[in-house]
């Protein structure tokens, strides 16, 4: 599978800030992204392998396929790795330096593929303000959590409605839990596994800080009943420690 090849090292937070702003993906997070985020997400490559082996089951001929908060593509280079020829890949963000990023490595990509794969198609746009299509896989890795959480019903019904039927969400997150003391143990074992990854205790310190109230959780009790809402099936394809991916299908009517 191909992958972005971007690998600047992440020191967003290495030294002191003297007020630490809330996170945004900008230009200087868009240039280390691919160090943050499989520096930060325990099992993040096996998501990209699981959205590339899912999209060969579920991708339909002349379908649209979506990768949704695509910052620099890896999700849609997963995608389009494994689709019909025919289909239509759509990659959203509102952020303007990923897609900035996302473009060029999805240009290395055709390059690098030099053959004929599936129209791709890259967009500057809030997801709040996407018409979706008549689509057989959507995928949302790490995205629906930065989308604000009285948002989040309806963005999920209006996915389930694009859905082919037979097709589905692939939906990777942070998940907290029902009982606080599970929800504190895994934030420890994740602030190890961030050590050992080589993060420092100022990095993550000022790093939690930042993703206060920019990233929320949900338990999965609410994804399930969200999904249920959406008419959605839903199981967990992968978990480590508290970051889950989530397979919702839209199961065939009759
Ligand atoms: C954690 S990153 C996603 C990682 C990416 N899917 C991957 O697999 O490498 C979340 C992305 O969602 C984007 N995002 C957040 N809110 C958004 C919104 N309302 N509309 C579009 N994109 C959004 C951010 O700009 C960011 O690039």
């Amino acid at each position: 599978m191909a992958t972005t090849t971007h690998q600047d090292a992440d020191r967003v937070y290495a030294d002191e800030h003297p007020v630490v702003m809330p996170f945004r993906f900008d230009e200087t997070v868009a240039q280390v992204f691919t160090n943050m985020i499989s520096r930060s997400v325990p099992g993040y490559d096996t998501t990209l392998s699981l959205i590339n082996s899912t999209a060969a089951l579920y991708a339909l001929p002349d379908t649209y396929c979506y990768d949704l908060g695509c910052s620099l593509g890896a999700a849609t280079i997963a995608l389009a790795d494994s689709i019909p020829d025919s289909c239509h890949l759509v990659a959203v963000d509102n952020s303007a330096a990923m897609i900035d990023r996302c473009s060029k490595n999805i240009n290395d990509y055709r390059q690098e593929v030099d053959a004929a794969c599936a129209t791709i198609e890259i967009i500057e746009a809030d997801l709040n303000e996407v018409r979706f299509e008549r689509a057989s896989i959507i995928v949302m890795n790490y995205t629906l959590q930065f989308i604000p959480p009285e948002q989040r019903d309806h963005l999920i019904a209006r996915l389930a409605d694009a859905l082919v039927e037979g097709g589905c969400l692939v939906i990777s997150e942070k998940v907290h839990f029902d009982d606080p003391a599970t929800t504190e143990h895994m934030r420890q074992l994740h602030e190890s596994y961030k050590r050992q990854q080589g993060y420092s205790e100022l990095e993550i310190a000022q790093k939690r800080t930042a993703l206060e109230n920019v990233l929320v959780t949900d338990t999965m009790d609410t994804h399930n009943r969200r999904f249920r809402a959406a008419g959605l099936t839903s199981s967990v394809i992968s978990r480590q420690l508290n970051f889950v991916t989530l397979l919702a299908r839209k199961l065939a009517s009759g």
